[in-house]
């Protein structure tokens, strides 16, 4: 694995395009390294990037000034490393939500704000926690299965389609649709990601069954119009608020983000539950006091599920000591802010009590996650049920992370009865 010095005393840095440096799980030490020196780190590559590398921004402060000047820090030109393009390029992902700089962004984030608003969501506790009680009576019987596959993946799909507002007869479609498109970016070894067919290298045919679906689906709400995502942002583009490409990526959008990221999360708190005595016995005394939030919160800052986002600069500037020409790439690594000790205290241990709780698992500035309230539902909603309905588990075999730099993937985590 190649890798870069940083002062004669400093431990190596992994590559960080390497999906591999990402394989084994964080490279939370040579983050430490890195937020530690002054700067930031110039990862040299020509890949996705116009300027021959980027700029790895690993501390808190950072980050969070990134993420709020939206005007010399551009979302147009790619949400996250390494999919950046240039100003020429063609892509439908252009009409997406978080490749968009106001007042572009205001307009499309309006569009579906209120279905996500926390007072919105809270309303959807009763469903979900339906969705919750169904999957754990379909692993009953079994004594020993895989928590990836019966809990992680299935909860955020349900819940997706339910929002979204796919009709009921075609929620086990897209459930399973879904699975498979967003499980199929995910690399398992280096033969994967090297794989021309594989979706992940080529989106376009994927944009397109999605597109298929989401305009046949469209068509249905406006015959018949329902309290769902299809209906609200299908009127959206009928009262002209947003065209007809947005509305379609509005939906591709919401699958990814709503499922995938949803799904890294339960997995990995599983793990660490069953893995960790300390957050065990947290989590379940933040149960019995009704603070299952915030060890949720907890765990979405330790886990990290989305790695990074990036934004490039617009301008020529100095930022955090460094002189930022226009068009570098500025990769905001949330895993190491998130661990950042002058922002946490005692930033790798899991604390639900803790004082500090402005993480970055969501983002922040405008781009913050807008399904931030449900994610958190979903995840607090099954603590809850696993307790009430007594279901104790312990791992049965090693946990099988993915290879990914984007999202902290975990694709199987086998359980038995405890
Ligand atoms: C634990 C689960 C989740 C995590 C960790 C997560 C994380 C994130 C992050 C890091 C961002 C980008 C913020 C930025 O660039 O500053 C984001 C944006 C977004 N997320 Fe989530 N997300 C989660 C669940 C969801 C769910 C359930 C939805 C449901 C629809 C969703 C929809 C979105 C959307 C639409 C955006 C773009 C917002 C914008 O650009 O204004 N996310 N999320």
């Amino acid at each position: 694995m190649p890798v870069a010095a940083v002062g004669p005393s400093d431990p190596p840095i992994p590559d960080l395009t390497d999906q591999q440096t990402f394989a084994g799980g964080m490279p939370y030490e040579a983050f430490a390294t890195l937020r530690d020196r002054p700067g930031l780190y110039w990862q040299p590559t020509t890949v996705s990037t116009q300027n021959g590398g980027f700029w790895a921004v690993t501390r808190y402060e950072d980050v969070v000034a990134v993420e709020r000047d939206v005007e010399s820090f551009t979302s147009t030109l790619g949400a996250a490393y390494p999919t950046m393009i240039d100003a020429d390029t063609v892509s439908d992902a252009r009409d997406s939500i978080l490749m968009k700089d106001p007042p572009d962004h205001t307009r499309l984030r309006r569009a579906a704000a209120m279905g996500f608003a926390p007072k919105v969501v809270a309303h959807f506790e009763p469903w979900v926690r339906d969705i919750v009680r169904s999957q754990i009576d379909a692993i009953r019987d079994k004594q020993r299965f895989d928590a990836v596959e019966a809990f992680a993946q299935t909860i955020p799909a349900h819940v997706i389609a339910r929002v979204m507002g796919a009709p009921a007869d075609r929620r086990a479609q897209m459930v399973d649709w879904v699975k498979v498109i967003f499980g199929s970016t995910q690399q398992h070894d280096k033969a994967d990601l090297l794989d021309q067919d594989r979706p992940i290298l080529n989106m376009g045919p994927i944009i397109e069954e999605v597109s298929r679906f989401s305009l046949e689906i469209q068509e249905i709400k406006r015959r018949d119009p329902d309290d769902d995502m299809f209906t609200a942002l299908s009127g959206c583009v009928d009262r002209g608020e947003i065209s007809q490409s947005e509305f379609l990526m509005w939906m591709f959008v919401m699958m990814a983000a709503g499922y995938e990221t949803t799904n890294t999360t339960i997995a990995h708190a599983m793990r660490m539950y069953l893995e960790d005595e300390q957050v065990r016995d947290a989590t379940d005394t933040a149960l019995d006091e009704g603070l299952i939030e915030c060890a949720v919160g907890e765990y979405v800052r330790l886990i990290s599920p989305v790695i990074q986002m990036a934004r490039t600069a617009t301008r020529d500037l100095e930022f955090a000591g460094e002189q930022i020409r226009k068009n570098d790439v500025m990769v905001l690594y949330y895993a190491a802010a998130n661990r950042d000790g002058a922002a946490f205290s005692d930033p790798d241990r899991f604390d639900p009590w803790r004082s500090e709780t402005q993480h970055l698992g969501f983002g922040t500035g405008i781009h913050r996650c807008i399904g931030m309230s449900l994610a958190k539902l979903e995840v607090q909603l099954l603590f809850e049920e696993l307790k009430a309905n007594d279901l104790r588990l312990r791992l049965d075999g090693p946990p099988k992370r993915g290879w990914s730099n984007f999202v902290n993937q975990l694709l199987a985590l086998p359980v038995a009865r405890a």
